[in-house]
């Protein structure tokens, strides 16, 4: 049977602001894979049935809403480097006086682990730490340019859109077909598959982990945000993309960069709640039909 095509289009619709649902919903997936049962008993207890997947894009319902436009500027940090010549970030440069990413995750990482705030405070901490982990890896979420780039006018399918939407959503939707938990969770178990031995992102894991101790929360959020700030440099901006056509040549330079960079956000999030939930900086990985865990290298990155 053939969908009316609006039956098509609607799920596409959304915001602008964050990686889309397709990227958050897999990074949630993917992290959901590698929690500890420790992890898992203290996500429940906080989340009840509902899954990292299934809470990962409640920030962005979040800060549309009266209660939660405090909340806007802690999806990304606007970096005031001079891309493409030079990235990086600078925490007191960039975080601005009502607060940024990295800001965000280093106060939602101790409200999550208080123990004087209620469980609602501690699962509004959580659900944050999932969505910000995400962001993060989004590299226009780590760039101030045109604001991330929402600025930037480029032309996706011959249609006027913006480059930050493009990163967001068209590039990631244009490699999966779709943007609901079943696409999400299918292209989780892709990375899944080049994380395990013997798969394209194996050899990579153990640096995407090393810094997701959070003890050292600024820090390490610094370091994320530096990690991805870098591909404005050697991907997003590259070339002058203002007005150019994204999806064929552009597209086909991004999208092994987006995938990586979802892999990233979905290990360092089990990571680092395995991290909080029981004090070791470790990934359960499915090793030889048993589980072992995969422990982060001292401080580094
Ligand atoms: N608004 C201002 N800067 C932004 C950024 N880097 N990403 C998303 N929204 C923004
Ligand atoms: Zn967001
Ligand atoms: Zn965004």
């Amino acid at each position: 049977m053939r969908f009316p095509s609006v039956a098509i289009v609607l799920p596409f619709a959304g915001s602008a602001l964050a990686w889309g649902a397709l990227g958050h919903r897999t990074i949630g997936a993917i992290a959901q894979n590698y929690l500890t049962p420790a992890t898992t008993q203290w996500v429940t207890s906080l989340l009840g049935s509902a899954t990292l997947l299934d809470v990962s894009t409640w920030a962005d319902d979040y800060r549309s809403t009266a209660a939660g436009t405090f909340s806007a500027p802690f999806h990304y940090i606007d970096a005031l480097d001079s891309p493409p010549s030079t990235c990086n970030v600078n925490y007191s440069r960039d975080c601005g006086s009502t607060g940024c990413i990295v800001s965000a995750i280093t106060n939602y990482t101790s409200r999550a682990q208080s123990t004087s705030l209620s469980t609602a405070q501690k699962t509004d901490a959580l659900k944050f730490l999932v969505h910000f982990l995400g962001d993060i890896t989004q590299p226009l979420h780590d760039e101030n340019i045109e604001k991330g780039g929402n600025g930037i006018t480029v032309l996706w399918n011959g249609k006027s859109t913006n480059l930050h939407s493009v990163w967001d959503t068209a590039i990631p939707e244009k490699y999966v077909g779709g943007n609901t938990a079943t696409y999400a969770n299918n292209w989780a178990k892709e990375i899944i598959a080049k994380l395990s031995t013997g798969g394209a992102y194996a050899s990579s894991l153990s640096s995407w982990i090393s810094c997701t101790n959070p003890s050292t929360a600024q820090s390490c959020a610094v370091s994320w945000a530096t990690d991805g700030n870098a591909l404005i440099c050697t991907n997003v901006l590259k070339t002058n993309p203002a007005g150019q056509e994204l999806s064929g040549a552009y597209y086909n330079a991004a999208i092994p960069e987006v995938e990586r960079q979802i892999a990233k956000g979905g290990v360092r999030l089990a990571a680092y709640l395995n991290t909080i939930a029981t004090g070791k900086a470790s990934i359960l990985e499915e090793e030889d039909g048993g589980f072992e865990p995969i422990t982060a290298p001292s401080e580094e990155n």
